[in-house]
């Protein structure tokens, strides 16, 4: 078991200072090997700045050291575009991984959703990372998706609390 680590999760608005670093992470994880410039991703990235509901990004930081993102976003798979929004860009630095943060980044996310009104959230994962989410209380709605071969998988909100509802065991 390792040990926990101490952080908050914010949201990116209220501490633009990690701006720069979740650009560069959210560059360097999906977006450089298809020779995409990080000025795409920044540019990107700005309209979470400014957008009243979604898009937005979260950090999760101990004071100013920088530990993980997530974002929340209306659109992250060309072939189902009925469906928003998206947790999505879920990033945790590799020294502070399997601790929890990048769960706790996913259940903030997605309470952002339904506290926004919104009863469903999605989010889209490569295979391997599908158990992952499965764990955290996503369900899995469809395998094999476009060339990526990725999962689709939804949390819902329960009616009377707008609290996440689980899948009984
Ligand atoms: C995927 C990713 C975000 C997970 O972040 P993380 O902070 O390590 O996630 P968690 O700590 O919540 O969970 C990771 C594992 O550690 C375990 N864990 C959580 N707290 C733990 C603790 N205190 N001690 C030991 N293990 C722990 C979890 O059970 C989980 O195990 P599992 O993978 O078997 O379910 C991170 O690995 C990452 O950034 N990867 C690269 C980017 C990526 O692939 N993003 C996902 C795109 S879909």
């Amino acid at each position: 078991m390792k040990p926990a680590m101490r952080f908050a999760i914010s949201d990116l608005r209220q501490r633009p200072e990690f701006f720069d670093t979740v650009a560069d992470r959210i560059w360097q994880a999906w977006w450089k090997a298809d020779g995409h410039p990080l000025d795409y991703i920044s540019s990107r990235l700005r309209e979470n700045m400014s957008a009243m509901t979604v898009p937005f990004a979260l950090v999760a930081h101990d004071d100013g050291a920088f530990l993980g993102t997530a974002s929340v976003i209306a659109s992250d798979l060309v072939e189902r575009p009925q469906f928003t929004p998206w947790v999505a860009a879920v990033w945790v630095e590799p020294q502070a991984r399997q601790r929890g943060i990048g769960a706790a980044l996913v259940d903030r996310a997605t309470r952002d959703c339904f506290a926004l009104g919104f009863s469903r959230a999605y989010l889209c994962a490569r295979p391997q990372r599908t158990p992952y989410y499965e764990r955290l209380g996503w369900t899995s709605i469809e395998r094999n998706v476009g060339q990526h071969r990725l999962s689709v998988l939804i949390q819902d909100a329960s009616p009377e609390t707008g609290n996440i509802s689980r899948s009984p065991p």
